[in-house]
């Protein structure tokens, strides 16, 4: 703990992919689909699938320890580790217990389940956490939604793949973070949800014959309500922070469906030029999808120093957050 920062800066950020594809290919030989319509409909050419040695944690690990050695801090530096998942570790403890026993942290830990608004959810927690005294905070976004799909389900085996996303929030009196909105709309809990396995279904033979430990997913009014809470949502943040879209030098939706991320960025008056997409070859990650998106961009030059982005989740809940950053790449 030191002296109150009043903003916050990423410091460190790192990304982990399997190295294991799942191709269109690979899906037509497993269910009825083929690769047109996935193309089409989805946008999505391949997702990366975690290895039998790999789950949310190792994956969490090695983009939290890239973020951490690219802040130029050492694990007894972080001062607390927040992790977004809708695919824990196990159900306890928490996935933040395995990461942190990884990366050699004995700070405080807790895990974030906001679906694919994780990301954005933990950011604003992290700066709130710098405001309060703390120096350096890790916040890691990380799935393997591949293991609760179901296989035999083609609305949703197409979509899903693995990931992790990770960035060191440090205190800075120069404060990143422009503007946010968090939101969530409980009475759409049940369009997209994993129905059993908790207190209310808990574990038992027939739920697991029932297939009921899988994501179950309306697609359509998924797809309905994503495209106006991304829109609404960016729209207040952009509001709060006292600009509109024409600031924006970056929009980074959620990875979930290109035709989600192309209407959205329309009705925001934002071009595709200005869009992070890299859904092709990641498919929908999750709370891993807007950091894997962002990191990439900063890694190959496009995001620079003094660039204001935007970005936007939805997701299981129905979450939504969006928050509007300027990339210091401190
Ligand atoms: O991050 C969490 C948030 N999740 C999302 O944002 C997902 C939102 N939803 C979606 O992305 C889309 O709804 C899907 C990609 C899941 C589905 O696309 P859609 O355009 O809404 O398809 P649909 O469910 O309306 O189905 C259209 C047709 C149907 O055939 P008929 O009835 O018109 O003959 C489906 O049976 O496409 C058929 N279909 C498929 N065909 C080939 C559905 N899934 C497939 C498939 N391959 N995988």
């Amino acid at each position: 703990m030191g002296a109150l920062a009043s903003g916050a800066a990423i410091t460190g950020w790192g990304v982990a992919l399997p190295e294991q594809r799942l191709t269109n290919a690979d899906l037509e030989r497993l269910i009825d689909t083929n690769d047109a319509w996935i193309v089409e409909r989805t946008g999505i050419s391949e997702r990366r699938i975690a290895g039998p040695d790999e789950s949310t944690a190792t994956l969490a690990s090695t983009a939290g320890a890239a973020a951490i050695k690219r802040a130029g801090l050492t694990p007894s530096d972080i001062d607390l580790l927040i992790v977004a998942t809708v695919t824990p570790e196990q159900p306890v403890p928490h996935t933040g217990a395995f990461v942190g026993e990884r990366l050699g942290l004995s700070c405080g830990s807790f895990d974030i389940n906001a679906a694919c608004s994780g990301f954005v959810y933990e950011l604003v927690v992290g700066a709130a956490m710098l405001r309060s005294g703390m120096r350096h905070v890790l916040v890691i976004g990380a799935e393997t939604l591949s293991r609760i799909t179901d296989p035999e389900d083609r609305g949703t085996a197409i979509l899903f793949g693995d990931g992790a996303g990770a960035a060191v929030l440090s205190a800075s009196d120069n404060d990143s973070l422009l503007a946010w909105d968090l939101g969530c709309d409980g009475s759409a809990a049940d369009i997209l949800a994993v129905p059993a396995g908790g207190s209310r279904l808990p574990a038992s033979a027939a739920t697991v014959e029932a297939r009921g430990h899988y994501l179950k997913m309306q697609g359509q009014e998924v797809f309905r309500r994503a495209v106006r809470a991304v829109v609404e949502s960016a729209r207040v943040t952009l509001e709060r922070a006292g600009t509109d879209a024409s600031a924006v030098d970056w929009f980074v939706p959620h990875q979930a469906n290109i035709r989600i991320i192309e209407s959205a960025a329309a009705r925001l008056a934002i071009p595709p030029e200005r869009c992070l997409v890299n859904i092709a070859r990641f498919g929908n990650t999750s709370s891993a999808s807007i950091p894997i998106a962002l990191f990439e961009a900063v890694d190959d030059g496009r995001v620079k120093p003094g660039d204001r982005v935007l970005l936007s989740g939805f997701g299981a809940g129905m979450t939504w957050a969006s928050a509007l950053i300027e990339w210091r790449g401190e």
